[in-house]
């Protein structure tokens, strides 16, 4: 089945970018790590969601990034407050109270942007050329639904989504089933993929608990000297420990992260193109993402599921471009 377009994919490509967040310890690395790599990826704005806090805190937190990256001028707008339908969750006792575990948060130098991260999404891809904007997704994907839901048409300036979502092969890490991006909001998730028409790339639990800190990943982060160096090795200090208790692994998770290495190297990464649903409905399987990996269903594709990655390979990328930040 073809991609409803075709998309660049080489380690070469730019791209016109949107990122989507919840910050949430594993966003803001994803943020700094976009940031560092401004000649690739030429991100206009971060619009924030509510999923691993309140959206105030997740909001502050994107704030907070943009200033460790040295780059207050990228605009910041606040989005969705909760998500479409459930009743909204949280993942604080993951991320610590205020979304971040390891280093002190404080409220940044540079105010929000004036409006809603929905009516900068619809105003943005409708002035942006046919095609052209990538949308990463590091959160619960409301504010896109609610987008997509008041303008169907926005979806015409996309060029892709590229999300952390999802889980087959690992299994859940919220329920036995489900990821928590889409278990906090599985009706956004869902509109999504029925909706927006575009070329989708999930990176689920199967690749990003594949990709995984040790001392020795964190040291080199710590030992570039610099201060955003020091920021994502206080990070993964706090948060590495409490998910390798819990899952029995030899490191930590840095999940985020991997959307935004898929972005400046998809080579890194292995996966195939499958027919995706999500399941919306109350009982032991609200929100899993149906993963049919072997087609038994002979339904189109519609993501381009990754499933495997090279993880010395990402822990590579994200140092050499840390050492880039202030
Ligand atoms: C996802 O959930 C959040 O807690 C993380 O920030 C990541 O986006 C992993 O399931
Ligand atoms: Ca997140």
């Amino acid at each position: 089945m073809p991609q409803p377009h075709p998309v660049d994919t080489a380690d070469t490509a730019t791209h016109t970018l949107v990122i989507d967040t919840d910050p949430g310890a594993d966003d803001v690395i994803a943020l700094l790590f976009a940031m560092a790599a401004p000649e690739r990826l030429k991100l206009q704005a971060l619009t924030t969601v509510a999923g691993n806090v309140q959206l105030a805190k997740t909001s502050r937190n994107a704030r907070l990034a943009c200033e460790w990256a040295g780059r207050p001028d990228i605009p910041v707008y606040a989005g969705a407050l909760r998500p479409l339908k459930r009743t909204p969750i949280y993942a604080a006792n993951i991320h610590g109270k205020e979304g971040l575990t390891g280093v002190d948060v404080y409220e940044p130098a540079a105010p929000l942007a004036e409006g809603h991260a929905v009516d900068y999404l619809v105003r943005m891809l409708r002035a942006a050329p046919e095609k052209s904007v990538t949308l990463a997704m590091l959160g619960p994907q409301t504010n896109l639904a609610l987008a997509l839901e008041q303008a169907p048409d926005i979806a015409r300036g996309l060029r892709e989504l590229v999300l952390m979502a999802g889980a087959h092969f690992n299994g859940g890490n919220i329920t036995p089933t489900a990821e928590f991006n889409v278990f906090a909001d599985p009706h956004a998730a869902e509109a999504v993929l029925l909706r927006s028409g575009v070329p989708i790339t999930m990176l689920p639990l199967d690749v990003t608990h594949k990709i995984l800190t040790s001392e020795a990943r964190i040291a080199r982060l710590r030992a570039l000297g610099n201060r955003a160096g020091a920021i994502v090795a206080d990070i993964l200090d706090a948060y590495a420990p409490q998910e390798m208790k819990h899952y029995d692994m030899p490191g930590g998770p840095v999940h985020d992260a991997t959307v935004t290495a898929y972005l400046l190297q998809p080579s890194l990464f292995k996966g195939k193109r499958i027919h995706v649903e999500i399941d919306s409905r109350e009982g032991m399987g609200f929100g899993q993402t149906v993963a049919d990996w072997y087609g038994s269903l002979r339904r189109p594709a519609n993501v381009n599921w990754i499933a495997d990655g090279d993880a010395q390979g990402f822990f590579d990328l994200l140092t050499a471009h840390i050492a880039r930040l202030p």
